[in-house]
């Protein structure tokens, strides 16, 4: 293995010693097999190719201080893919495989969970999908279940530091009553072009606004939305977006430091009164936002000016980060030691 600069790494997709695999065939859960391969083997008519039955999750590992390897609320990533399960009619994969599965894969790959002072953390992607073949638009009989794992540096490439985001009425991430509360791969799909919009204007996401009245703000890309003013953290309610996991450990954090929480419709307005806004979730951790350009009407909305986060979205990042590397103490049991 060439030496890997910890300190340095990005969001990037890196070989790592081994994933874990589990193939569901005649309604039942076969072994957890062990590969060394980054390549599987898929039928042509495989329902996850043509109609999108995929769902997958990310959550992250972390090498505290004190050498022990914690995975962070794994159970939870557990329970969502169980609905996303169910969301696009596939097998499910109970929490016990999950949980198992991706403290395997952890275990098998120790070497590439970060040092504990890269700030660092090994990366454990999940992923389901239909392997079963199917030409008529129908769940399929065949499932395979996986886990790899790799260590990654932040999301957006300014890590800790306010970053920019567009909004434009142009696209839609999710329909109402469609499959955005559920981690499927086909909501990504729907977002590239957006994205990319997004990217080659200098923007590092896009902030969705709600794609029926276009009044509400849904999410950021990749990760949730937040706001806080008045002593608040307020954050939309939707039905349209995905229940991120990072998003209720803030909120709780938030009680914690005596703040008070909103989950409610956020009306786009709204934005001018927020005194912080940022991104969060597994990949994003939180993102300070440092403005939020309209392009239809050229109106931004300005968070940061000085390049740095916001006091209390600096405060909530350092506690959750003290927890998932075993800094401070675990009260509500998020964390499992791998080892
Ligand atoms: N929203 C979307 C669309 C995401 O892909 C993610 C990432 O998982 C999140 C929000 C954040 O969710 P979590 O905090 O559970 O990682
Ligand atoms: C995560 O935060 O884990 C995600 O899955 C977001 C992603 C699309 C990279």
């Amino acid at each position: 293995m060439n030496t890997i600069d910890w300190k340095n790494l990005s969001f990037s997709y890196m070989k790592t010693d081994y994933n874990v695999r589990c193939y569901y065939r005649d309604g039942k859960w076969g072994e957890l097999e062990v590969s060394s391969s980054e390549s599987i083997d898929i039928h042509i008519a495989a329902t996850g190719l043509h109609y999108g039955q995929e769902s997958f999750e990310g959550l992250k590992a972390f090498r505290g201080k004190d050498g022990k390897i914690r995975l962070f609320r794994v159970e939870e990533n557990a329970k969502r893919m169980l609905n996303s399960a169910d969301g696009i009619l596939m097998a499910k994969v109970s929490e016990e495989l999950f949980v198992e599965a991706c403290i395997k894969a952890i275990k098998l790959n120790l070497r590439f969970v970060p040092p504990y002072e890269s700030g660092a953390a090994l990366y454990v992607r999940p992923l389901l999908f239909g392997s079963g073949p199917k030409i008529g638009v129908s769940p399929a009989d065949e499932y395979l279940f996986m886990v790899f794992v790799m260590p990654v540096g932040p999301y957006f490439k300014e890590g800790f530091k306010p970053t920019n985001m567009m909004v434009s009425r142009d696209f839609d991430r999710a329909a109402p009553l469609g499959t955005g509360r559920y981690k499927v791969g086909g909501n990504y799909a729907a977002s590239l072009q957006a994205g990319n919009l997004a990217h080659l204007k200098g923007y590092s996401a896009v902030l969705y606004l709600d794609s029926k009245e276009k009044k509400y703000i849904d999410e950021c890309g990749p990760a949730n939305f937040f706001g806080i003013k008045n002593n608040t953290y307020i954050t939309p309610e939707s039905d349209s977006i995905l229940p991120s996991i990072t998003n209720k450990c803030l909120s709780q954090l938030a009680q914690d430091m005596g703040l008070k929480t909103e989950r409610r419709k956020v009306p786009f307005e709204e934005l001018e009164t927020f005194e912080e806004a940022g991104a969060c979730g597994t990949a994003a951790v939180i993102s300070p936002i440092g403005r939020i350009d309209d392009i239809d009407t050229g109106k931004s909305y300005e968070f940061s000016t000085d390049g740095k986060p916001g006091k209390i979205s600096e405060k909530l990042y350092n506690r959750l980060r003290a927890i998932q590397y075993g800094d401070e103490p675990d009260p509500y049991g998020w964390v499992t030691i791998v080892e």
